[in-house]
């Protein structure tokens, strides 16, 4: 790769050992590639949680990290400051409700840790999945640096900025440094569409639209779809759409012409490109991503997940319609997951005591994944989970084994109230 004076002075170590092997590991990157040069960026969104897991994405590499290793690497890695808006994406607990979460102490300590080095290196600890909803929101054609699936795809998709799919690791060196390999969505001609979807069904609500992207990620898998016949979408329509394509596939961008706005047209959204291949979503296939998803479905719910991704002021509004003056079933748990902003203002616009007053929880900072898989908190009992979200239909059952309802919000929250399907 071709590097300015400047980056061949951190590689030469000239500006610390830290920014000497993010230097050394995106370079390497940039290089397997195929990226000539550097672009600079504007925006980094990263996964930042556990000092001892962030210092695993530097060397020594081949052995435990001791604590002397760790601490060492706190003192380095709090006298950098990353130089685009940094945000975090969601980590291992609720930093305020961590007891109710069945986390531990040690766990929140550990968060709390992060919280402290991130704010040294002018890291936001948004810990939300939805950074473009919580003060990260770059506008079209700026170069970024995201991880998270479901972001990386409306960051490319929706806001027109441009993003790799990027990994842990890189995001974190990308932010440090504050420039990314350039290749691949950062070039105009590889943004463009690449499969047709034609949709030919009613999509009437958020799990429909999961639906539609479940059924989209399979089809294309690390192409480019272009929607015909679409409805106009809502923000958290997009968000399901995005987010539930990339469960069986792996894509940074699709089309919705007249929506996305690189899209005016269907034609624009192909460019010079001819579909390979056209696929119609109708009520078969609808029918058919549901099936898949329901996993004995019917029977005792121990617990009702929403906020996958991250739920917003909007969705959380019209939770509250459906559950004020009624309780959720003994035996039965709904969380619903958020961004710490989100609920500081849900709580104050009179949602937070709505969901109190139901018996539900609305948690922030964490995602239902994570904390049982990578901390030792006490796993509510989950032998059957309902969801209106195609990522946690499909990932709590791979992860934890559970029978899964995926259905619509309104119905999981009835399935809450009457403890089951
Ligand atoms: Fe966000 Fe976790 Fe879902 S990171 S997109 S709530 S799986």
């Amino acid at each position: 790769m071709r590097l300015n004076e400047e980056q061949k002075q951190i590689l030469d170590g000239e500006k610390g050992k830290i920014l000497q092997q993010a230097m050394i590991d995106l370079v390497n990157y940039g290089t397997a590639m195929g990226a000539e040069e550097f672009v600079p960026i504007t925006s980094a969104h990263i996964s930042f949680w556990g000092i001892s897991k962030v210092a695993r994405c530097f060397p020594p590499r081949c052995r435990e990290l001791t604590e002397k290793d760790i601490a060492d690497f706190k003192e380095s890695i709090s006298s950098v400051r990353v130089k685009p808006i940094t945000t975090i994406n969601p980590g291992l607990v609720d930093l305020e409700k961590w007891r109710e979460m069945g986390s531990t102490e040690a766990t929140y300590n550990a968060a709390m840790e992060t919280v402290e080095v991130a704010r040294k290196c002018g890291i936001l600890s948004t810990f939300s999945c939805i950074p473009y909803l919580v003060g990260n929101s770059p506008t079209m054609g700026e170069h970024c640096s995201w991880c998270e699936t479901s972001a990386i795809i409306y960051c490319n998709s929706i806001l027109g900025a441009r993003t790799n799919r990027e990994s842990h690791e890189t995001s974190l060196y990308s932010a440090l440094l504050g420039i990314t390999p350039k290749y691949g969505m950062h070039f105009d001609e590889n943004r463009k569409g690449t499969h047709l979807i034609d949709v030919q069904c009613e999509i009437e609500n958020l799990s429909d639209w999961g639906a539609l992207g479940y059924f989209t990620g399979y089809k294309v898998g690390v192409g480019i779809p272009v929607f015909a016949n679409l409805k106009r979408p809502i923000v958290e329509e997009l968000m399901q759409l995005g987010a539930a394509i990339n469960v069986p596939g792996s894509t940074a961008m699709y089309h919705i012409p007249g929506v996305t706005p690189e899209a005016p047209t269907i034609e624009a959204a192909f460019g010079t490109n001819t579909p390979k291949q056209t696929y119609v979503f109708d009520e078969a296939a609808k029918r058919e991503v549901y099936e898949y998803l329901n996993y004995e479905p019917e029977g005792k719910v121990d617990l009702v997940f929403l906020g996958c991704p991250h739920a917003t002021l909007y969705q959380i509004r019209d939770i509250c319609r459906m559950i004020e003056g009624k309780r959720v079933a003994k035996g039965t748990r709904l969380w619903i997951m958020t961004s710490h902003s989100i609920r500081a203002s849900a709580d104050r616009l009179g949602y937070g005591q709505i969901i109190k007053d139901s018996g539900s929880e609305l948690y922030v900072d964490g995602c239902l994944l994570m904390p049982f898989i990578y901390t030792p908190a006490k796993r509510p009992k989950m032998d059957r989970v309902a969801t209106d979200s195609v990522k946690q239909a499909f990932s709590v059952r791979r992860s934890y084994g559970s029978k899964m309802f995926f259905g619509d919000t309104e119905r999981c929250i009835e399935i809450a109230i009457k403890g089951g399907v």
